[in-house]
C-alpha cells in the first residue's frame, strides 16, 4: 500500500473518530510491569502505540523490558513479526517513572496485583497527573469495575479492559463497563482493542466477568480433585489435556496464572455471589500461604527449579 493511501486511511479514521465523539489514542500508560503489564506493553508497542511503563522501581521496568525483548525475539524467530517490527516496538517503550510522566498518556491501563486496596490507591495516586480526556482502564480479572471507578475522579472515563495471559498470544480481550462508563469511553476502548489485533467480548460488570467466572471454578475443582485424592497432579493435568483438549492441564495453568491470583478471583466470586460452590479449595489457600505461587516463585503444583517441571504432590 502506498504512503498516500496510508495517510488517507489515517485522516479518514481521525474524521470518523471525531464524528463518533471518540478520542484518539497515541500514548498508552501501563501501571504494573509484571506478567500482564509487560504483555500489554508488548502488544501496544507492536501495534504502533507509544508506551510508558510504570512500576514501583526502574529495576522492575528494566526487567519487564528484558522479558518483552525475549518474547519479541521469539516472535521474530517464529516469523510472526520482522526484526524491524521488533526494533520499532522496543523504541516505543519508555519509562513511566515518575508517575507524572503519565500526563502524556491518552489511556492508562492499570495491571497491578489483584488486590482492591492496592488498585484503589494507584487510582488515587495517578489521577492528579492525568489529562482530563484520558481514559483510565483496569486489567482486573474479577473486581467490580463500578467500585474501582468510584476510587477515581472519572467514573465516566473508566473501563475494564481484561487481557488474557500470555497477552502476545491470546486473542481475547474482555471489555467491561462500569455503571457510569460513557458510550464514548466504550467506543474508544473497543477501537483501541481492535487496533491491537485482538477480538473483544463484552461482559457485564459481575464478579470475575465471563472468562474467569467459568475458568476459575474449573481450576478450583481441579485443586479439590487433587485435595480429595481423586487423582495425582499428573493424572489430573493429563486427563484434561488429552481428555478435553486443553492446551495445558488446569494445575499447570493455575501455576501459569499465579496461585495468588487464582485464590483472589475465587474469593471475589465467593464474596460477590455468596454461593458455596465458589468456596476456594483449602489446598489452594495452603499453597498461597506457603508462598508457592506457581511459575513466578518457581514452585506451585509443580517445581520449576530443574530442567523439567516436577509435581510437588
Ligand atoms: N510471547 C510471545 N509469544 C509467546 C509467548 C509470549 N509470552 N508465550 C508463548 N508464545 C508463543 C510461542 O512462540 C509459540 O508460537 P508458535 O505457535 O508461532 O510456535 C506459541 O506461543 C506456543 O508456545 P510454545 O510452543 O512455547 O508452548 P505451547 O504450545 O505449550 O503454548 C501457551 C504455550 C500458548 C501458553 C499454551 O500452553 C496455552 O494456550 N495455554 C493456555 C493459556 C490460557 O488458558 N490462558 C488464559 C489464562 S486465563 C487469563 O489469563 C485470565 C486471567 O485473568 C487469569
Amino acid at each position: 500500500m502506498c504512503i498516500v493511501n496510508i495517510a488517507l486511511i489515517y485522516i479518514n479514521n481521525l474524521v470518523n473518530q471525531k464524528a463518533l465523539g471518540m478520542s484518539t489514542i497515541e500514548t498508552v500508560g501501563v501501571i504494573g510491569a509484571g506478567q500482564m503489564g509487560n504483555g500489554i506493553a508488548h502488544v501496544c508497542a507492536l501495534a504502533g502505540y507509544n508506551v510508558l511503563l510504570n512500576d514501583v522501581s526502574q529495576d522492575r521496568i528494566d526487567a519487564a523490558v528484558n522479558v518483552i525483548s525475549k518474547n519479541l525475539t521469539r516472535q521474530v524467530s517464529k516469523e510472526v513479526i520482522s526484526q524491524q517490527d521488533m526494533d520499532l516496538a522496543l523504541e516505543r517503550i519508555g519509562s513511566g517513572l515518575p508517575l507524572d510522566r503519565l500526563s502524556e498518556a491518552d489511556i492508562v491501563i492499570e495491571a497491578a496485583t489483584e488486590k482492591e486496596d492496592i488498585k484503589a490507591q494507584i487510582f488515587r495516586d495517578v489521577t492528579p497527573y492525568l489529562k482530563d480526556s484520558a481514559i483510565l482502564a483496569t486489567n482486573t480479572s474479577s473486581i467490580s469495575i463500578t467500585r474501582l471507578a468510584s476510587a477515581s475522579d472519572r467514573p465516566e472515563r473508566f473501563v475494564g479492559v481484561h487481557f488474557m495471559n500470555p497477552v502476545p498470544v491470546m486473542k481475547l480481550v474482555e471489555i467491561i463497563r462500569g455503571l457510569a462508563t460513557s458510550q464514548e469511553t466504550y467506543d474508544t476502548s473497543a477501537q483501541f482493542v481492535d487496533k491491537l489485533g485482538k477480538t473483544l467480548t463484552n461482559s457485564e460488570d459481575f464478579p470475575a466477568f465471563i472468562v474467569n467466572r467459568i475458568l476459575m471454578p474449573m481450576i478450583n475443582e481441579a485443586v479439590y480433585t487433587l485435595y480429595e485424592g481423586v487423582g495425582s497432579v499428573e493424572s489430573i493435568d493429563t486427563s484434561m489435556k488429552l481428555g478435553a483438549n486443553h492446551p495445558m492441564g488446569p494445575l499447570m495453568l493455575a501455576d501459569f496464572i499465579g496461585l495468588d491470583t487464582c485464590l483472589s478471583i475465587m474469593q471475589v466470586l465467593h464474596d460477590g455471589l455468596a454461593d458455596t460452590k465458589y468456596r476456594p479449595c483449602p489446598l489452594l489457600v495452603k499453597y498461597v500461604e506457603a508462598g508457592w505461587l506457581g511459575r513466578k516463585t518457581n514452585r506451585g503444583f509443580y517445581d520449576y527449579r530443574g530442567e523439567n517441571p516436577v509435581p510437588t504432590r
